[in-house]
């Protein structure tokens, strides 16, 4: 630990090719750089980068130069977004002022506190963590400490927002973020940095299906694998805000801004002496390697997390697209019985099996074993799972009440609305006050029994709605995003204690709750109820901007999609579905047996696969024509890859023409396989003759080659994938 009066003036974090520099100016810290590794500096140097770290006097403005703190407000003469907004109660003092009174520059671990003190009686600690992989981690706390005799003693101060901001400079010209609906999660939308503010805001209590979920600025026409992109993700599964606001002035010596925090509600939190504020971490990354290599960093670093999933992923069953709410013992034995002659590793039981629960108008709540569907309970079905050597997961959605259940009818102080009234009905439901003490140990005795009563080793986790006037009863009718969402973690993180080999999956309506801050507490996300493959390489390839494929729920549907009634080959959809954590939700007794050999010879090869899928750097190739996707993933030696290459549609073009192949080791030279055994793509016209070579794996070519000139694709017909296997020789 160091003084301010002892400190070095710059302190220069580095980690993953990134680098990150703060000046601890008084009275408050800058920030210098965010980017690029500026390599080892000497003490001269890091006096230049300081001395030119501080622009001009423009008209019109500070009589000082303008520079960017780590928490700019009015107080000095910042009017974009200020890094912390509230007031005090007594007074409605809304500025607070804050200095520099120590920091920790911890060097082996890449990491600074700042302690920052203001007039108002705040004390807030800044911390930023630069990793191995280039992800900052920024997260804060802001305390009230019982202090006699400081201005505002006894007083309480409501915190509006606390947003940490970091620099972009003036070649970052372009946003990618994103929208969503159900069944079409994560689309991507681009837009110029404009002058002003471009904020995305959640304020349905999750991040729900049209969540910003990766913020990233970049150069002009930044694509997969070219560019300089920043990227921030709000590791928060509440209410929350991405922004990136370019003034005139700029920032400091920079051109704008990108950062964000969680959206508090009115009243949700009052500093009163004593109490703390902490904020969601905000993980930062920037590359030069074009969104793949943000998307590799992010993928390192959660891969490096001590709780990251270990084992091989299971192969799953899921049961909800082939009986819904029809639960019948019979047809369900079957049903375990052909996914162990496939080879499932992990049946589900989705919606349904809880008292009342006949459609999805009744039943939340109550989490008992209905009797009249289920009258031995579970006990027929798990042991026939457990008989085949398969795990056993349950569905449950312990936010949600119906109010129609017994639980509501004896605890309506237990919904999250205003005392006058229950508010709107979404999906015929409401939702639970999980932050009243007495309904999450309900919750948490209800799924601990059910859990060791039949030894469940997975939970689908589910959230089909929501939050609007989310108010605790019990506490007045206060706002209770916050409470609500931090309750859920509690809840997640006592059961996992309890039961530590429990495996949960985030799922909200499909993908309405895919974000770091759940993944610090689970095991996986569904990406979307659209298990139609044409949806799910566009909601797959962008959901792994972020996640690395095996926190990633992949499944195989019907052949007519059940979400848009698209038909297609099971081949495409096989294939498809191998990128991620791999399932099924097929009906598979509606399957005949040239269906189940294939899905049997899907699943080896998902299993021979997946050290590979789930371990190595996912590669996606920017392709002009948009029918067409060449996307896989590339063990970080270099040794192997899986590609597919997709056509969704068809184009103007009669072929492709020759296709780079990114990614590989460019000195290592390849043996080029295709992979058939999930069937051979349909294809528009006789394919290239190096096609034939690669069926009997007698192709090679080095990697340069394969990025540089590529291989002339064949043309497929819509709506099929051709996997290419490519092995060093
Ligand atoms: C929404 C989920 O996304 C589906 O997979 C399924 O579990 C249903 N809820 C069940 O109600």
């Amino acid at each position: 630990m160091s003084d301010l009066a002892q400190s070095t003036p710059l302190i220069h974090l580095r980690g993953g090719a990134t680098s990150f520099v703060v000046e601890l100016g008084a009275p408050l810290p800058h920030v210098l750089h965010w980017g690029a590794d500026l390599g080892e500096l000497s003490t001269a140097e890091l006096d230049t980068i300081r001395a030119t770290a501080v622009p001009g006097i423009t008209h019109n403005s500070t009589d000082l130069p303008r520079l960017l703190t780590v928490l700019p407000t009015e107080a000095d003469a910042w009017s974009g977004t200020p890094g912390i907004e509230g007031h005090l109660r007594s007074t409605g003092m809304p500025y607070p002022r804050f200095h520099l009174t120590g920091h920790t520059h911890d060097a082996q671990a890449s990491s600074l506190t700042l302690r920052l003190h203001c007039d108002l009686g705040l004390e807030l600690s800044l911390r930023y963590r630069l990793d191995a992989h280039g992800i900052l981690a920024v997260d804060g706390r802001l305390h009230r400490p019982v202090l006699a005799g400081t201005p505002g003693e006894g007083d309480a101060f409501d915190l509006t927002a606390l947003t940490f901001l970091l620099p972009l400079p003036e070649r970052a010209t372009e946003i990618v973020d994103f929208t969503g609906k159900w069944s079409r999660e994560r689309s991507p939308q681009r837009h110029p940095v404009p002058f002003g503010t471009h904020l995305r805001e959640s304020r349905r209590g999750r991040p729900s299906l049209d969540s910003p979920y990766l913020l990233m600025a970049g150069t002009d026409g930044f694509a997969f694998r070219t560019g300089e992109v920043w990227g921030m993700h709000v590791a928060w599964s509440g209410n929350q805000r991405y922004l990136v606001e370019q003034l005139p002035e700029g920032a400091g010596a920079h051109r704008s801004v990108v950062g964000g925090g969680e959206l508090l509600l009115p009243g949700e939190v009052t500093l009163a002496d004593g109490d703390s504020y902490d904020s969601p971490t905000l993980y930062f990354a920037w590359s030069d390697g074009g969104m793949d290599g943000v998307a590799d960093r992010f993928h390192r670093f959660l891969r490096s997390r001590p709780h990251h999933p270990a084992k091989p992923r299971p192969l799953v069953l899921n049961t909800w697209e082939a009986v819904y709410f029809q639960h019948d013992l019979g047809p369900l034995l079957e049903l375990v019985d052909r996914a162990a002659s496939v080879g499932v590793e992990r049946v589900v039981l989705d919606d349904g099996w809880f008292l009342g629960r006949r459609s999805d108008r009744t039943g939340l709540g109550d989490w008992f074993v209905d009797p009249e569907v289920w009258p031995n309970g579970l006990t027929p079905l798990v042991e026939r799972v457990r008989s085949h050597g398969m795990e056993f997961g349950l569905w449950f959605e312990p936010e949600m009440i119906n109010l129609s259940s017994r639980l509501a009818q004896e605890h309506p102080d237990w919904i999250l609305a205003p005392p006058s009234g229950a508010g709107p009905s979404i999906r015929h439901q409401h939702v639970l006050d999980i932050a009243h003490e007495e309904a999450w140990k309900f919750l948490y005795e209800r799924i601990d029994s059910l859990v060791s009563q039949y030894g469940i080793d997975y939970i689908k986790w589910d959230h089909n709605r929501e939050l609007h006037e989310a108010s605790s009863r019990a506490d007045g009718g206060r706002a209770a995003v916050r409470a609500q969402t931090e309750a859920l973690y509690r809840l997640l993180d006592a059961l996992r204690a309890r039961h530590p080999a429990l495996e949960i999956e985030s799922c909200a309506s499909g993908g309405g709750r895919v974000d770091l801050g759940v993944l610090q507490h689970t095991d996986r996300v569904w990406a979307s109820d659209c298990n139609d493959p044409v949806e799910r390489q566009h909601i797959q390839r962008w959901t792994g901007q972020l996640l690395p494929p095996e926190l990633m729920g992949t499944h195989v549907g019907a052949a007519e999609a059940h979400t848009t009634q698209r038909v297609t080959s099971l081949s495409f959809r096989l294939a498809t579905a191998l990128f991620g954590h791999a399932g099924i939700e097929q009906d598979l007794n509606a399957c005949d047996d040239g269906e189940l050999s294939t899905i049997r010879a899907w699943a080896d090869l998902y299993k021979e696969l997946r050290p590979l899928l789930h371990s190595g750097r996912v590669v996606r190739a920017d392709l002009a024509d948009e029918q067409t996707l060449l996307h896989g993933i590339a063990a970080h030696d270099g040794t192997s890859a899986l590609f597919t290459w997709a056509r969704l549609g068809t184009s103007a073009a009669v072929t492709s023409g020759r296709i780079p192949v990114p990614g590989l080791a460019p000195d290592r030279r390849y043996r080029i396989r295709t992979r058939t055994e999930i069937g051979r793509p349909a294809l528009h016209e006789d394919p290239p003759g190096w096609l034939a070579s690669a069926d009997e794996g007698a192709l090679t070519l080095c990697g340069h080659t394969l990025s540089t000139l590529g291989l002339p694709m064949p043309t497929l017909q819509p709506q099929q994938a051709l996997l290419l296997q490519f092995d060093a020789i």
